[in-house]
């Protein structure tokens, strides 16, 4: 605009009035219109002597007023999550975080192993022990709680080539004074190597029905809680194998605290996330129950 020639200022029509008092404007001095003299180039405002330049003039001012204000508003929109809450992945808490995001809306098939449900949460307990491949202590530089890191002991599709395999077949691992993986156990965990090691998830139906502890709790707990709670040296000094412990960690609060993570209680298991609300669930109505021995 600073390239305007002066002389143009002094054309008609209502464009170039516009074009004329922006040049102005930004000259900081009014020098157009048919009957300025210099005397009157003192300040801006002084030459609005027209009903028309008053209201040119507002105009203008409106629209750069919001320009300014869209201008303010745009950065604040690139704040705005991209996806909803719902769709955003979240770890289930605890050290269990992965990279990549677990499709949990699969039904759970009962040929599958899954990492999420079984193959997490029976490490977590038998091998991310206090003092062994936690995430305090990692011995030798193993830590079994979280995908990532199990992975490292892990060849997808071949058992006899992964370490984490390998070390529980030939009895080396647990070591023998603490609980070992059943056949059973050992099995699942071939299967899962064997089915490419997934990072994989499933939702199942929650049956509530018929909860007993040795058809329900015991499994449970043998499963995610007695890597911890079993053997001669079971820690907290809390056997879970036995019915009479059970009962009494269920009776004074301190199992249903625990496991719903309630503040005062020790969160369980103390790795690997929350137990899935089902488990929980079973639990409570268990001991709700008055924890029988049935
Ligand atoms: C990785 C080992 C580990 C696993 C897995 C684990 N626990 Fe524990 N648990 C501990 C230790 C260690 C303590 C005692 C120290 C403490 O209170 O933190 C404990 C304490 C407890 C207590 C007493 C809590 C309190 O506040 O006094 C209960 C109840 C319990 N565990 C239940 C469970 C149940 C049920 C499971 C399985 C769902 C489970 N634990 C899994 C290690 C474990």
């Amino acid at each position: 605009m600073s390239h305007l020639p002066r002389q143009r200022s002094r054309s008609v029509g209502p464009f170039s009035r516009l074009v004329e008092f922006c040049y102005a404007a930004l000259r900081g001095r009014a020098s157009f219109g048919p009957d300025r003299t210099p005397e009157h180039d003192t300040s801006l405002f002084d030459h609005m002597s027209t009903r028309s330049e008053r209201t040119l003039t507002f105009t203008i001012i409106g629209l750069f007023v919001m320009a300014v204000m869209l201008m303010l508003m745009l950065p604040s929109c690139k704040h705005e999550p991209l996806l909803p809450p719902e769709q955003i992945f979240t770890s289930e808490g605890g050290t269990g975080g992965t990279a990549e995001p677990i499709d949990t809306n699969v039904y759970c098939d009962p040929d599958t192993v899954y990492f999420q449900q079984t193959i997490l949460p029976m490490l977590v307990t038998y091998c991310a022990t206090p003092g062994c491949h936690d995430a305090i202590s990692h011995e030798e530089g193993v830590r079994l709680y979280d995908y990532q890191h199990i992975m490292q002991q892990v060849h997808p599709y071949d058992p006899g080539h992964s370490d984490l395999y390998d070390e529980v077949q030939d009895g080396d691992m647990p070591p023998n004074n603490s609980p070992q993986l059943s056949n059973a156990q050992q099995q699942l965990l071939y299967d899962w190597i064997m089915q490419g090691a997934q990072n994989n998830s499933c939702e199942s139906t929650c049956n509530l029905d018929n909860v007993t502890w040795s058809g329900t709790i015991l499994p449970l707990f043998e499963l995610k809680c007695n890597g911890c709670h079993g053997g001669s040296n079971p820690q907290g000094s809390l056997s879970l194998n036995s019915w009479s412990v059970a009962n009494t960690v269920a009776m004074d609060g301190r199992l249903a605290g625990a496991v719903q993570h309630v503040v005062d209680f020790s969160a369980m298991p103390p790795s690997g996330g929350m137990l899935p609300q089902c488990d929980i669930d079973k639990i409570l109505i268990w001991v709700q129950a008055g924890a029988p021995n049935n």
